[in-house]
């Protein structure tokens, strides 16, 4: 081999050499930039899923509150107690329009149809269910408490609504909702810590307000008190057990009046005992907080005017009552009716003119013992059932109404004349 052929294979193996390095150069190259353009998409359908999101929530929060009533579908339900009586209810509306927001502590109104066997005939049904779960913009979640006949009355029927959604709400099913509504609600006028007091399915309007709390990131102290008879009856347990164990400005206090023997102190509940002033003065410190009540009848009577005899403000106390069940009686005597001035309530369309009794909490008590059939739902100022034509005459009312009302029209059930009245009733 001749020393120019010999130079000429290492030039070639040289070319070859280069060339195969250019190849693999170009095809890391083109790999590379293959793979950051697949980066970019990436980024940018990531963002641009983030836009989004953020859109919707832009939008939910322009969202206006629908007026009259609105159809809403059934997504989920899911039992939240080991009794099986409190059953939550996912619902999104069937027009597929996003939801508004809502102040949490609010509730929706339900028109329920509702049929009766033994009759074959159905009736109109309304009641309120507080939002149990923060805003979100695609669904609204009620729980609600299954009602048994009154302790010691079996043979009256059960809760007629509670009932019907147990038994005959499915997923899938559809219900009308008024727009969520509702004076009572978290108030952010003032920033003081918070303390959340709930007896039985009175914790509803509260994990509303709970979880809009965590969901803003917990800037403010929350105190949280959950009673109930045992740990049959305690409801969403996994929730608000992780939500204490993972957020240092949350503390929780839940107290079994009776616990059952499997109930184990520290582990299921910290006291065993029902919700008292005493008990909260004894785990709070001495310092301003917002207190929200909300539970049955003997908790509230002695919580509310409890927490004033203690000291706390009352513009620092928020309460809610379910019905008329919970509602703090006015003690109205035989005195009262004595001394009050005598009225004359007359319904017009049952063409009955009588003396008021002055120790009926309301006109809608009024009528109904005096057999005027005025319908009623919530008997609480809150779904505007009982709204009836004030004809003649001035009201007054027990509480601030939720549901608004029509001019010259007014609540029978939170209303007590003001001197002679006529009604449309
Ligand atoms: C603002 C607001 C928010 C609410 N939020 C919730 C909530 O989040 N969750 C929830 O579960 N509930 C809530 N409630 C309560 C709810 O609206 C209903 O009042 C509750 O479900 C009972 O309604 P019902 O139709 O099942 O019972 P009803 O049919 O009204 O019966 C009530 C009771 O009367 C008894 N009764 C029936 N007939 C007679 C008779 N002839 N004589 C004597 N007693 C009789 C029944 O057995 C039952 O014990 C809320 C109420 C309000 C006002
Ligand atoms: S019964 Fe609901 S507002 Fe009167």
């Amino acid at each position: 081999m001749t020393t120019s052929t010999l130079a000429m294979i290492i030039f070639a193996a040289i070319l070859i050499q280069t060339t195969i390095l250019v190849l693999i150069g170009l095809h890391r190259r083109k790999k590379l930039q293959k793979s950051q353009q697949n980066q970019v998409t990436k980024v940018v359908q990531h963002s641009s899923s983030q836009e989004d999101v953020l859109s919707n929530d832009q939008s939910f929060n322009s969202v206006f509150p629908w007026s009259g009533y609105r159809e809403f579908r059934v997504l989920r339900r899911k039992m939240e107690d080991k009794n099986n009586s409190i059953c939550s209810f996912y619902l999104t509306p069937t027009d597929g329009k996003p939801l508004p927001s809502f102040e949490p502590g609010q509730f929706l109104t339900f028109k329920l149809q509702i049929d009766n066997p033994s009759s074959g005939q159905s009736k109109t049904v309304t009641r309120c269910y507080s939002l149990s779960d923060r805003p979100r913009p695609d669904y609204y979640r009620v729980s609600i408490k299954r009602v048994p006949p009154p302790v010691g009355q079996p043979d009256l029927p059960a809760g007629i609504a509670s009932n019907f959604f147990h038994e005959q709400v499915h997923e899938g099913s559809k219900l009308l909702a008024k727009a969520p509504s509702g004076h009572f609600h978290l108030m952010n006028d003032k920033n003081l810590p918070i303390v959340l007091v709930a007896g039985g399915i009175g914790i509803t309007p509260m994990l509303s307000i709970l979880n809009t709390l965590i969901e803003g990131g917990l800037s403010r102290e929350v105190w949280f008190y959950f009673g109930v008879r045992n740990g049959d009856e305690d409801m969403m347990k996994n929730h608000l057990r992780m939500l204490a164990e993972t957020h240092s400005n949350f503390h929780l206090h839940v107290c079994y009046s009776a616990p059952n023997e499997d109930n184990e102190e520290e582990i299921d509940y910290h006291h065993s005992e029902r919700i008292s002033i005493p008990l909260l003065r004894s785990t709070l410190s001495l310092k301003r907080y917002q207190f929200y009540v909300c539970g049955p009848q003997a908790m509230m009577e002695s919580l509310v005017p409890g927490l004033e005899a203690w000291g706390v403000d009352a513009n620092d106390i928020y309460y809610e009552s379910f019905g008329p069940a919970t509602l703090i009686k006015q003690d109205r005597s035989e005195q009262e009716r004595l001394e009050s001035e005598p009225m004359t309530i007359t319904f017009s369309s049952s063409d009955r003119s009588l003396p008021w009794d002055a120790t009926a909490d309301s006109l809608l008590e009024f009528a109904e013992t005096n057999d005027i059939d005025v319908p009623s739902g919530c008997r609480a100022g809150s779904c505007g059932s009982c709204q009836t034509s004030l004809i003649k005459g001035e009201v007054e009312y027990n509480q601030q109404p939720d549901a608004s009302t029509e001019p010259g029209h007014c609540l029978l059930c939170i209303a007590r004349p003001k001197g002679d009245l006529v009604l449309e009733a």
